[in-house]
């Protein structure tokens, strides 16, 4: 009996699912090239690539996503961020999702030594609710710590009121945190620098925007300046 070998001798239906194959293959390239492409070309001013490939690939694949507004990312459509969380306020009290049930949030996920960016996102929160004048009284800042262990309630007390008197901290069990975190796409990570005993938290820093149903509106990038944020807001809170 002749051995069956790839390529030529191979019976047809082989060579009809290679050739398949091989074509399935070039057409994802150019469909992933092409979305790079369109991506590279089509960006918004000050819109990153990567930024404009995942809103061709969102298009692609159906969920269609608004161009950013002023300041902020809207989330594509079918995105959902936030939801339900059981976690522990600077004062000690269990508190839940349903506790800000109807109040608009600025929420930031952070820790209290952190040496740079936590502190100048929490001034940027405060700054913006300030810039907002009397509308601003309606949106609750709340710094979500991802340093459960270091970060208590009375440690998260006297940092929040340093930034804003109506500044929320939660902290909460490993568990919980993680809970929270997972619900709001945070990353985070215990790291060690080479010459400290201390461990510092690498997180991503986003600030969110919440609405009354606790379901996150926009985010802002590090680094968005409080008025960006203020402008906004402000106008998404016209159409809550
Ligand atoms: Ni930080």
């Amino acid at each position: 009996m002749a051995q069956v070998l790839p390529g030529a001798g191979a019976p047809a239906y082989v060579r009809g699912m290679t050739r398949i194959i091989q074509i399935v293959s070039v057409l994802l390239v150019l469909l992933i090239g092409g979305a790079w492409g369109a991506a590279w070309f089509g960006r918004g001013p000050g819109e990153s690539v990567s930024d404009a490939f995942l809103r061709s690939i969102a298009r692609l694949t159906g969920g269609d996503m608004p161009a950013p507004s002023a300041g902020g990312i809207q989330l594509a459509q079918g995105v959902s961020l936030g939801g339900p969380f059981t976690l522990v306020d600077h004062t000690g009290r269990t508190v839940t999702d349903r506790d800000f049930a109807g109040r608009p949030l600025l929420v930031y996920f952070g820790f209290t030594y952190c040496p740079d960016v936590c502190p100048t996102e929490l001034g940027t929160i405060a700054a913006a609710l300030d810039a907002m004048g009397p509308a601003g009284e309606r949106v609750t800042p709340i710094l979500v710590t991802i340093d459960p262990e270091r970060d208590t309630p009375a440690a998260l007390a006297d940092y929040v009121s340093r930034f804003h008197p109506r500044m929320i901290g939660l902290t909460g069990s490993a568990e919980q945190v993680a809970a929270a975190a997972r619900a709001y796409r945070v990353y985070y990570a215990r790291v060690r620098p080479r010459d400290s005993t201390d461990y510092l938290m690498d997180h991503s820093s986003f600030i969110y925007f919440v609405g009354p149903d606790g379901r996150v509106r926009s985010l802002f990038r590090p680094e968005t300046t409080p008025e960006a944020i203020a402008a906004a807001i402000t106008s998404q809170l016209r159409a809550l």
